[in-house]
Formats: structure tokens, C-alpha cells, sequence
């Protein structure tokens, strides 16, 4: 004859293995374990018992516990998977699914990436500086004077405390210079801000590629070699470039670069892309004072520096008519560039 206990646990382990829902196997474990359930009375029952009797239904007790829990965990564990069995079941895999929308590269990204790669080819290295800028930077070390219309509080974002948007990329021809002697040959792309009034043509933030190149003799003749180059990658080999003698404080001589191109859309007419010029030996100075040594010596080493509006090149390359599409957000726009 088997022990109570035994019985008692038999008959819920036979309970508990045939329940078919969560509801009729939870009342099957408040009846057999819970605080006033048939099996958990035999605790209380263990203070009447005799001394030999004892660990004898203790262990019996404890047993029952052990196999009743764990068959309690196994037909819950049973039930749910029947039940996502079903439902499952119930899904009808035939329905069209919900298609995961691709991004792609935003026009100027796009503009970007293919200014990098051109001057990557010619043996430029990436460079970058920071947004924010000290006034140092932007102006002082790049020759400009404390009364250039640049530093106007009309014409540049200042901050409170005194830091600048940088107002072009030519910051980072300063820290290129700072950070490591000649030769240099960098590029640096990234955004410039000027107070400008929003319009077709005209936006509080711009795009850039910067470009520095300092070795010995460099000329006017590398400048206009490099960025013809450049520019008939980007436009097709036939079309025509065009330097006009302009005025920046950092560079001597200086030069605005129009290009002309069949490919262009909007009719051949000559197009403003870049700013450019010889490295003025001012800007070498004032670089060798903040380094303290004489690695920029003007009289050793030369240099070109250009800025291309890349914004800029984009409308043009891509026939968009208004700058404000850029930021706009607008996905009819944007998926035109996928
Ligand atoms: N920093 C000038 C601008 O933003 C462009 C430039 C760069 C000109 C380098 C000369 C040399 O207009």
C-alpha cells in the first residue's frame, strides 16, 4: 500500500499532465499547493506526527512538492506552446507583406561624395574642424582685419561667448597647418554659416569642400591644374572653366572659378563655383606664431587653398532650381536622387 502522500500526488501529477487550459491548471496547483491545498496540509500535519514517522512524510512531503511543481511547469510550458501553435495556425502567410521603406543619400551627400572622391584621386587626405569656431580661426589667423565686413554682427552667428559659426572651411587650413609642418594636401568638407536672408540662392548654412596644398614651389600653374581638372571630372571634358582675378585677405593672388558646361541644365551660361588663390605669406606667419617655430616659412614653402560651394554645384549638376529643397525634407524631392 502506498503512502497518502503518494496517492495525493499521483492523482495531481494525472490532473496536471491532462489539464487542457491555463485556467483548469492553476486551480489544479491552488488545490494541491496552495496554503490550504491538500498536499501543502501535510506540513502542518508533521507537528502530530510521531518522531520515526517524521522525516519519513517530510521526505515523502517534499518529493510530492518537487514532482507536482515541476509537472505544473511543464504543462504551463505545454499549454503556451499549443497555443502560438494556433495561432500561428491562423495566420495566413499568403497576405502581402508590409515592404520596408529604403533611404538613399540626400542630394548634397551624394554632391559631396563624388568632390571627395575626385580630389582622393589626386592624392588629397581628409581633414576636418569643428562648427564652432574661435573668431581666431576664422578670421585673425586667415589675414582678415578687425573692421572686414565678414566680422560684422550682421554677416556671422556669433556666440555668447565669442565663438563664431564658422563662416567658411578655410578654418581648417589653419588647423591643418597647427596640427602638422609642410607639405600639406588636404581637403575638408563640411558646412559654413552666414546670416544670409533665406532665399532661392541664399541659406544660413552651406556646404563646402576646402582645399590646402603647401610643398615647395607650388604655383598658380598647380592651382589651375588641380581644380580644372576637378571641375571637368565633375562637368564632362568639354567644359569650359574660367579664372577671374578676385580678392580674398588670405590668399595673393586670389580667383573666382565659372565653369560653363553643355551638360548643364538651365542653358550654357558662365557659373560661380569656387574661391581660390595662393597661400598669402601673412597666413604662414601667423600659423608659425601660434605653433612657435618657423615650419611655415614663406620663403620655402608655397601653397594654393580653394573653397568650392558645393550646394551650389549640386543645383547646378543637378538642375535644382531653389536651395530651400535641400532642407526641406520634402520626400517627392528627395526620392528624385535615389
Ligand atoms: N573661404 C572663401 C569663401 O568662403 C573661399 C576661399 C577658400 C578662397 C580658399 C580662397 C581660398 O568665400
Amino acid at each position: 500500500m502506498s503512502h497518502e502522500l503518494e496517492q495525493l500526488r499521483d492523482a495531481a501529477l494525472a490532473e496536471i499532465a491532462a489539464a487542457t487550459g491555463e485556467q483548469v491548471l492553476d486551480a489544479a496547483r491552488v488545490r494541491y499547493l496552495g496554503r490550504a491545498g491538500s498536499i501543502s496540509a501535510w506540513a502542518d500535519r508533521m507537528k502530530s506526527l510521531s518522531k520515526e514517522e517524521r522525516p519519513i512524510v517530510g521526505k515523502l512531503l517534499n518529493e510530492a512538492r518537487t514532482a507536482v511543481t515541476a509537472a505544473i511547469q511543464q504543462s504551463a510550458e505545454r499549454l503556451r506552446t499549443m497555443k502560438e501553435a494556433t495561432e500561428l495556425a491562423n495566420i495566413d502567410i499568403s497576405l502581402p507583406g508590409t515592404a520596408a521603406e529604403l533611404g538613399t543619400l540626400h542630394p548634397l551627400t551624394q554632391m559631396l561624395d563624388r568632390g571627395i572622391g575626385i580630389f582622393r584621386r589626386m592624392g588629397f587626405a581628409l581633414a576636418e574642424g569643428p562648427d564652432v569656431e574661435t573668431e581666431w580661426h576664422c578670421f585673425d589667423a586667415l589675414n582678415t582685419a578687425a573692421d572686414h565686413p565678414a566680422r560684422n554682427e550682421q554677416n556671422t552667428f556669433y556666440l555668447p561667448d565669442g565663438r563664431v559659426l564658422r563662416t567658411h572651411t578655410s578654418t581648417v587650413q589653419i588647423r591643418t597647418m597647427q596640427s602638422a609642418p609642410p607639405p600639406i594636401r588636404v581637403i575638408a568638407p563640411g558646412a559654413a554659416y552666414r546670416r544670409d536672408e533665406v532665399d532661392a540662392t541664399h541659406s544660413a548654412q552651406f556646404h563646402q569642400i576646402e582645399g590646402l596644398y603647401v610643398d615647395e614651389g607650388v604655383s598658380v600653374a598647380d592651382l589651375k591644374g588641380t581644380l580644372e581638372f576637378f571641375l571637368r571630372e565633375l562637368f564632362g571634358s568639354d567644359s569650359q572653366v574660367r579664372f577671374r582675378p578676385h580678392y580674398f585677405p588670405f590668399t595673393e593672388p586670389s580667383f573666382e572659378i565659372d565653369v560653363k558646361s553643355k551638360a548643364l541644365k538651365g542653358g550654357e551660361k558662365w557659373l560661380e563655383v569656387c574661391g581660390c588663390g595662393m597661400v598669402h605669406p601673412a597666413v604662414f606667419e601667423e600659423v608659425n606664431k601660434a605653433r612657435k617655430d618657423d615650419a611655415y616659412d614663406p620663403e620655402k614653402w608655397s601653397g594654393f587653398a580653394f573653397g568650392l560651394g558645393m550646394d551650389r554645384l549640386a543645383m547646378i549638376l543637378f538642375g535644382i532650381p531653389d536651395l530651400r529643397l535641400f532642407a526641406g525634407n520634402d520626400l517627392r524631392f528627395l526620392r528624385q536622387f535615389a
